[in-house]
């Protein structure tokens, strides 16, 4: 006997992506996802939310959480997001996410969750005092995702094993419910070189929100100063730049930093040696910084200004979840009918 394939999704393409809000955003969150986020809201329809309840997998004062939220909001509309185009809005506010995840918990394997990488890094040694929570975390996830029937997900390269996690849930249930084809296997976007940016600090650490070294990411709301400063003080090495992308390998932090500013650059890795081979890290820093600059710059500017009028951040997100629960309503109902439960 042959295994048959499985009936592929054959509903209309969407893109769905969410941050949490949990920490200043960092040059890693705009180069692995914020950027994508701007671009692919004009090809297919998009819904880009802030994980307020991820976020509590570790704990949140609460009454700063809301102010978290609209800081993430304020960074998707200075980073392009257009909430006339694109769906913007507070998990939270869109109880279908919470609701669609309980049953997938009960889709999900115990051993499947075992092997989440991000789990064991976020618990540490004490993985006994962790939150439930943070152990189904990828679970909700693979919810936020599937009650849209998303099928493209941009995300930074670190998401990918949620995304095979995601995949394996919408299998499962499909296969269990007798239902081919109901959700999507959706695909994580993760191309191009912001995909992983590293720690300015150390070259194999990701540039990361809970590092203790401010000086190991470029901030969001970091000014032209402080960018420059961190550029300059950026670890690297006493070699020059070399001629092909292969002449990195070995050299993580010129690698990173190469890779940075081709992210920003929209450009390769190949065509950024291409300019640069044989110039030493005093010439080059120089230069990325000011396409740092010239880049965030505008960006944290324009954060500023739309963080002074919470009143309409909160009109956006208000009326982005209206419009979320209108697409992830119907799902969630469907879902309901195919377990079997009530209403
Ligand atoms: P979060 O909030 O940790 O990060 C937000 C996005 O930034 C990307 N990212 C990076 N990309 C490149 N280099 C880095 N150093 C770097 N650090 C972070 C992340 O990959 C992510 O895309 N679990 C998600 C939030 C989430 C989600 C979702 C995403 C919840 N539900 C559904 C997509 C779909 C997270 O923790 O992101």
């Amino acid at each position: 006997m042959t295994d048959q394939a499985p009936t592929p999704y054959a509903g209309p393409k969407r893109v769905l992506s969410g941050v949490q809000p949990s920490g200043d955003l960092h040059l890693g969150n705009y180069l692995g996802a914020l950027v994508k986020f701007a671009r692919l809201q004009h090809e297919q329809p998009t819904f880009i939310f802030v994980a307020d309840q991820h976020a509590i997998t570790v704990w949140q004062d609460p009454k700063k959480l809301k102010d978290q939220v609209r800081e993430i909001a304020a960074a998707y509309l200075a980073t392009g997001l257009d909430p006339a185009v694109a769906t913007i809005f507070p998990q939270s506010a869109v109880p279908e996410h919470a609701e669609l995840a309980w049953i997938f918990n009960c889709v999900a394997r115990l051993g499947w969750l075992d092997r989440m990488t991000q789990f064991k890094e976020k618990s540490g040694k004490h993985k006994e005092r962790a939150s439930v929570g943070l152990y189904t975390y990828p679970v909700l996830q693979a919810a936020d995702i599937l009650v849209y029937k998303a099928t493209h997900v941009p995300v930074g390269e670190d998401q990918k094993q949620h995304l095979e996690l995601t995949r394996d849930i919408a299998g499962k249930f499909n296969h269990d419910y007798d239902a081919p084809g109901f959700f999507p296997l959706p695909d994580p976007l993760t191309q191009g070189p912001g995909a992983r940016v590293m720690s300015l600090r150390d070259g194999a650490a990701k540039m990361s929100k809970s590092d203790p070294s401010d000086n190991s990411r470029i901030n969001l709301i970091d000014d032209a100063d402080a960018i420059a400063q961190k550029i300059r003080k950026a670890k690297t090495d006493a070699e020059p730049l070399p001629e092909t992308a292969e002449g990195l390998d070995g050299r993580p932090e010129a690698k990173n930093l190469v890779a940075i500013y081709a992210a920003l650059a929209g450009s390769t890795e190949a065509e950024v040696l291409a300019e640069f081979a044989g110039q030493g890290f005093g010439a080059f820093k120089p230069k990325l910084a000011d396409l740092a600059v010239s880049i965030m710059g505008p960006i944290s500017a324009e954060m500023r200004r739309l963080k002074s009028d919470p009143g309409e951040i909160d009109r956006i997100l208000t009326k982005g979840a209206e419009k979320a629960r209108e697409t992830a309503a119907p799902t969630l109902a469907e879902v309901k009918k195919l377990v079997g439960f009530w209403g």
